[in-house]
């Protein structure tokens, strides 16, 4: 098993949303590797506390190790971040983290199954506790529905015929590996010179259908703000434009000055109010040249950071 290395993705950008003070409280929601976590620790020293959530035994592992040292300063769970709400309901918080998606060592390890670049299970649970894999919704879910996660979740333009033709190859024989769907959707959609693979929106969208990472990052921004003190702040990094529009969206409403009587927001329905939150920055944060260079994974990546009022 390889170590479990991650490079922190808009550490510095991620450190001066947060501002992390000596004393305070704060959380990771996604603590990975600790990479953010450490930051955020050392920043806030001397007695700055930081609880961690992931879902991936591993990264636990990986973070309870890297962080050992800053002793009872720290508290991790191997859970959701969405339990943060219940854990930390009382004593509420300074700062959460998110940043959204995988970390490299689970992309990297082709028994997790998240890559087509390596052969392995048809895997990609980031909590290995769940039921539903990847290999199941490839072989029991309807064409239809299929296509479906292929368009919404990894943006792709031929999902329709890559869905009929994983439903006529499994039907032939189960697909049980990572090469066995990457070939399957390469003979479909032949890669005539592009750069990127061909099936690189097919595990994508998976990956995020087999983690619910959607409707996880929904319960997570709600989770967060419910414990987030007034003054406190909340930082969200993601490398998919569906997760970026939900945070933005997320920002935007607490942010405005308003609410809005019914569905459609014209200004004859508008009900002034104090805003709930100041967006830091009007646009997301993305990584510089220097950052880009050092760590090509950071090219997806967006930071968007808001303050409770
Ligand atoms: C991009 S990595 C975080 C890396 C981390 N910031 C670091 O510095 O090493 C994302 C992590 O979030 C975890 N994760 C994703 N969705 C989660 C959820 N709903 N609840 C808890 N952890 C989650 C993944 O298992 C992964 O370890």
């Amino acid at each position: 098993m390889t170590d479990f290395i991650h490079e922190p993705v808009l550490l510095e950008e991620a450190l001066s949303a947060l501002q992390p003070t000596a004393g305070r409280l704060y959380v990771d929601g996604t603590v990975g590797g600790g990479g953010h976590a450490e930051a955020i620790l050392e920043a806030s020293g001397p007695g700055g506390r930081l609880v961690g959530f992931d879902r991936d035994d591993r990264a636990i592992a990986a973070a309870a190790k890297r962080l050992a040292r800053f002793g009872d300063r720290v508290t991790l769970h191997r859970e959701s971040f969405s339990g943060l709400a219940k854990r930390l309901a009382k004593v509420g918080c300074d700062g959460v983290l998110l940043d959204l998606g995988v970390s490299s060592p689970q992309l990297d390890e082709p028994g997790r199954g998240f890559s087509f670049q390596a052969e392995g299970p048809l895997d990609m649970r980031m909590d290995r506790r769940q039921p539903v894999t990847a290999e199941q919704l490839v072989n029991e879910l309807e064409s239809d529905e299929l296509a479906t996660i292929f368009w919404e979740l990894g943006g792709e333009r031929r999902s329709r015929r890559i869905a009929r033709a994983i439903v006529e190859q499994r039907g032939m024989q189960r697909l049980e590996t990572t090469t066995q769907l990457a070939d399957t959707v390469e003979r479909t959609c032949p890669r005539r010179g592009a750069r990127t693979h061909p099936a690189t929106g097919v595990f994508q969208a998976l990956r995020m259908a087999v983690n619910d990472e959607l409707g996880q990052a929904r319960a997570g921004l709600d989770a967060a703000w419910s414990v987030l003190k007034p003054g406190g702040r909340l930082a969200v990094i993601t490398f998919h434009s569906g997760e970026d529009r939900l945070v933005k969206q997320f920002s935007r409403g607490l942010a405005k000055p308003y609410t809005v009587r019914g569905e459609v927001d014209v200004p004859e329905l508008r009900v002034p109010r104090v805003p709930l939150a100041r967006e830091l920055n009007r646009r997301a944060i993305k990584p510089g040249a220097a950052e880009l260079e050092r760590n090509p994974r950071s090219r997806s990546a967006q930071l968007r950071a808001l303050e409770k009022l």
